[in-house]
């Protein structure tokens, strides 16, 4: 709706092309909405030399990605994120997918893109929590990169959307680095799913207890905050590191306490986890900022432990 129109104005010959809208929001990435791509597809007359484009934020690169991966075994698609997790994330490295009952990405393809075009003037008009909600991933790059970038986006906070502008290039450059080397994550590419692995299960509790929907990066800032403590537990992740990182994302981010309800059903999803081996959670943590490893097990009495010290941390 905001963004299509400065997309015609640059390519005027896309006004002609039939175009599709989803429902905004994370309960879009569902089958239905799968389908719906597809029989669109269909009814369109696409055929294997068609082209999608995918206009829009993580949402829709996601489906969109997943729906031309599957469409007619396989057709050409074209991202062109809109929000700032988007423009960092979700567009680039070809990972495409839905969620499946309200748990994260459970069923999905690594699909690339032909190209994704990435233009800050679409941030223009996406809404403050939602640039908010990126500026996890790009702390998450950073703490992952360590060195200059790390150390730039602990001292110059980020205040103004011009600021977060300047972040996207050097983030999205960090992603393509660690996909390039492991296109099929098969190993280090796993590092990237730092502050995933209780951000998801974070983000499935919300999307089901529906009063309060965290956003993806939301869940990841207060995910990161978890994997940064079990990093100091487990890994001998700098105290004053751990310091340093928690107190960038509360600069951003407040996350709320994980009640004693809820951290058992945090755990019992950590477990559906698709990053865990037979039920036991293989994590991707900070030996030092710069310096992430992957397929860490963490027993529950250090995911327990992990949870405690967060609720401690943020309250
Ligand atoms: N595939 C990957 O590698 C990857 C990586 C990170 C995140 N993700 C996924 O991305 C999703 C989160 O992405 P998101 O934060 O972009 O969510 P989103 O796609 O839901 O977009 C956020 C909201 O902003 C609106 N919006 C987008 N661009 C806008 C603009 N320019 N102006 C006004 N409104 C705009 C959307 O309609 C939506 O309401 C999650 O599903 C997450 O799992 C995927």
């Amino acid at each position: 709706m905001f963004c299509l129109p400065l997309l015609e104005k640059k390519f005027p010959a896309l006004s002609r092309v039939p175009r599709l809208a989803i429902k905004p929001g994370e309960a879009s990435k569902d089958i239905h909405t799968l389908n719906l791509v597809w029989e669109w597809l269909a009814a369109k007359g696409a055929g294997r030399d068609a082209v999608l484009i995918n206009l829009g934020g993580g949402v829709i690169s996601d489906i969109g990605g997943f729906a031309a991966g599957t469409y007619h075994r396989g057709i050409r698609y074209i991202n062109i994120p809109t929000s700032l997790i988007g423009q960092v994330d979700a567009a680039i490295g070809g990972k495409t997918g839905i969620n499946v009952d309200s748990l994260k990405n459970q069923a999905g393809l690594f699909y690339d893109p032909e190209g994704v075009i990435i233009d800050p003037v679409f941030l223009s008009t996406l809404p403050e929590r939602h640039l908010r909600s990126g500026v996890a991933e790009i702390i998450k790059s950073a703490a992952l990169s360590g060195g200059e970038i790390w150390e730039r986006i602990c001292f110059v906070k980020i205040t103004d959307d011009q600021q977060w502008k300047s972040h996207i290039l050097p983030t999205a450059h960090i992603k393509c680095s660690i996909v390039a080397a492991d296109p099929f994550e098969k190993g280090q590419r796993k590092v990237l799913n730092f502050g995933h692995t209780f951000g998801h299960a974070l983000e499935t509790l919300s999307m089901r207890d529906g009063s309060k929907t965290l956003l993806h990066g939301e869940a990841v800032a207060a995910g990161m905050i978890l994997e940064g403590v079990l990093s100091n537990r487990i890994l001998n992740f700098p105290d004053q590191q751990l310091d340093r990182l928690t107190s960038l994302i509360l600069h951003y981010f407040q996350p709320a306490p994980v009640l004693p309800d809820k951290a058992e059903d945090l755990l019992g999803l950590i477990t559906k986890d698709k990053k865990s081996f037979g039920g036991i959670p293989g994590f991707s943590l900070l030996e030092e900022t710069g310096k992430p490893v992957y397929d860490i097990v963490c027993g529950e009495a250090a995911l327990r432990e992990a949870i405690s010290i967060f609720n401690s941390l943020v309250k």
